[in-house]
């Protein structure tokens, strides 16, 4: 098994992506979101990817949340996926930009009504009470919305990270793994091997 080269990494990605779905990974969406603040401190955490293509890989998220507030006084990110099962892991580091209205009300329609109600019941990096809070305010929502349409909250929506570099890690025996690592040119994508 090798590293199969491709002019576009996002090429590379879907190839890799398809492969993470089937290898018995319950979540193979999860990856590790990076942001930092306005003094350059660094912060990571889970999140769940939801599309690629060549404008960038799309996230939603709370906009109250500290990641946000991150990412608006330092608009750059990067994302780690590890797909265990496969020894594949992949890089990705960029700018940033918000999803527009209309591709959050779309993701947002398509998400399970329990999930719509959480994101209106979520005040996310906030301090509660208790954990009871959260599920009082979710009952309230529940209420509130009874059986009509739950509509996107403006306080939810979506970020799409622009890479301008991406890097594709394999396993290998004996510590001797490949690393292809792309970096965007004005040309276009630029990829070379790296010792790992
Ligand atoms: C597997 C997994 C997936 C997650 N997916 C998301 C997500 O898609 N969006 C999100 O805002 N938080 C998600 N979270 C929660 C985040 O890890 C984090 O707790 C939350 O976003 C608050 O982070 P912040 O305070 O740094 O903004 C996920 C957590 C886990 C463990």
């Amino acid at each position: 098994m090798a590293i199969r080269k491709h002019e576009n990494p996002i090429t590379l990605f879907h190839e890799w992506f398809e492969e993470a779905k089937t290898c018995g990974l319950r979540e193979p969406t999860a990856v590790c979101l990076s942001t930092a603040d306005a003094t350059g401190m660094p912060s990571s955490r889970m999140i769940l990817y939801k599309k690629a293509d060549d404008r960038g890989f799309v996230f939603y998220t709370n906009l109250g949340s500290q990641k946000v507030q991150d990412l608006r006084d330092n608009p750059r990110a990067a994302l780690c996926f590890y797909w265990m099962p496969l020894g594949k892991q992949v890089r990705i580091e960029g700018s940033v930009e918000s999803v527009s209205d209309e591709e959050a009300d779309a993701y947002f329609a398509s998400r399970d009504r329990q999930s719509q109600i959480g994101a209106w019941a979520s005040k996310q990096s906030q301090p509660l009470e208790g954990y009871f809070d959260l599920e009082r305010r979710a009952a309230e929502y529940a209420i509130k919305f009874g059986i009509s349409k739950v509509p996107r909250p403006s306080f939810w929506s979506g970020y799409r990270i622009i890479p301008n570099r991406m890097e594709f890690w394999l396993e290998k025996p004996f510590r001797l793994h490949e690393r292809l690592n792309y970096t965007r040119t004005e040309q276009g994508w630029t990829a070379r091997w790296l010792f790992p």
